[in-house]
């Protein structure tokens, strides 16, 4: 009897699922062969997690008949490059990888979207699977098919939509994660019940300590709640035409932050989003959408989880607040050269809005910035 819990990303012919519990890293051979017709697997992880699980990998898929590659990328934002990216596919066809063959990405959100990048565009295209190592990654990054890179002009802005063919999250890979790796991910799980999960929201405020000490069951009820709404939206709106816009809670404000922090580390993702979502209350507020005490509450809350809600003074003493907001501009969603935000009437109450004017989102910036 394993402790496996099942979501279904129910997307016709390429629905997956997304399996989480603890070893699955060990147990991965007989999964991948379950849901694969190849039997070639090229793993790619990062030089933090690869001497932590990739031998265990290796042996759980060898002993299911994979001949399996490895390769290596450096830890850090800094992989997720063009520059990375050619030099991993270089080395997947120096590899000989095949038609029928999958790449497979062990690590966080880093890996499994460089990667995925790779899968789309080797030979055309092959098999992805997935086996998020991060609270982030398996919250968020590895479900739902958007994989990239950086680029100069900002985040995320090459890439590529590929529905893995398999998740496999061992929630045992997380008791390794660095504190602060681990509170990136909460950001993101906050992130869903901010969105439309006042429940969940209040839940969390409840059980956020056992949730990321991993003792007892909170944490395991929050990755699989996170993972049903992820897979729920995802099914609904693959290519973000629509609902799934609002995922991107604080994102807009937060990817302006990691541009100016320069993806070298000073600022995590998920550290990035924190701020972000307390910008996007603020702006909320500013614009009278939503009361001053819902703020109040989310900021308590990632307070006591002990997230950031505003960029450090060492970080931040040079930003200005135009430059952050010229980085939004240059943001994905944006439209005509304006961005598109995800605000809040309250909690579990996000919408998206293209109206905001300029001296608005400076405001918010700039209370944000250190004076
Ligand atoms: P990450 O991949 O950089 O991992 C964080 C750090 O933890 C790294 O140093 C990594 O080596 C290390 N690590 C990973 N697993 C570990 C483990 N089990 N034990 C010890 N160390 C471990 O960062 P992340 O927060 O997982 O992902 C952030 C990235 O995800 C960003 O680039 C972001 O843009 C992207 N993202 C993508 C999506 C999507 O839908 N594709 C969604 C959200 C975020
Ligand atoms: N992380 C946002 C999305 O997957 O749409």
């Amino acid at each position: 009897m394993t402790a496996e819990r099942t979501v279904r990303v129910a997307l016709g012919a390429r629905s997956y699922d997304v399996v989480a519990g603890p070893g699955l890293i060990d147990r991965a051979g007989a999964h991948l062969a379950a849901a694969l017709e190849g039997r070639r697997a090229a793993v790619v992880s990062d030089t933090n997690v690869a001497p932590l699980y990739l031998d265990r990998l290796r042996a759980s898929l060898e002993a299911a008949g994979f001949a399996v590659t490895a390769h290596i990328v450096p830890a850090g934002e800094e992989s997720k490059s063009w520059d990375g990216l050619g030099r991993l596919i270089e080395e997947l066809l120096a590899a000989r990888v095949e038609r029928g063959s999958a790449v497979v990405a062990l690590g966080g959100g880093v890996v499994g979207d460089l990667a995925g990048v790779a899968a789309a565009l080797v030979l055309r295209g092959v098999d992805f699977v997935q086996l998020p190592t991060t609270l982030l990654a398996q919250v968020d990054s590895s479900v739902g098919g958007k994989t990239g890179v950086n680029s100069i002009h900002g985040k995320n802005l090459i890439g590529a939509f590929l529905q893995p063919r398999l998740v496999l999250a061992d929630s045992a890979a997380l008791d390794t994660l660095p504190r602060r790796e681990l509170l990136a991910g909460y950001a993101e799980c906050v992130k869903y019940a901010l969105i439309d999960d006042p429940g969940f929201f209040s839940w969390l405020e409840e059980n956020a300590r056992e949730a990321l000490s991993g003792a007892g069951a909170a944490r395991a009820r929050a990755v699989a709640v996170c993972c049903a709404a992820k897979a729920r939206v995802v099914a609904g709106d693959e290519r973000e035409t629509g609902r799934r816009a609002l995922l991107n809670l604080g994102h807009t404000f937060g990817h302006a932050l990691e541009g100016a922090a320069g993806y070298g580390g000073a600022l995590v993702h998920g550290e990035a989003v924190a701020m972000g979502i307390a910008m996007a209350f603020d702006l909320s507020v500013r614009l009278g959408f939503c009361a001053e005490a819902e703020r109040a509450r989310v900021l308590a809350h990632f307070a006591a989880a002990g997230l950031p809600t505003a960029p450090p003074r060492r970080l931040a003493a040079d930003w200005r607040a135009r430059d952050l907001l010229a980085r939004m501009a240059a943001d994905k969603k944006a439209r005509d050269g304006r961005p598109t935000l995800v605000l809040a009437r309250g909690i579990g109450r996000a919408f998206l809005h293209r109206g905001a004017a300029d001296a608005d989102i400076l405001a918010t910036l700039e209370a944000a910035l250190p004076s």
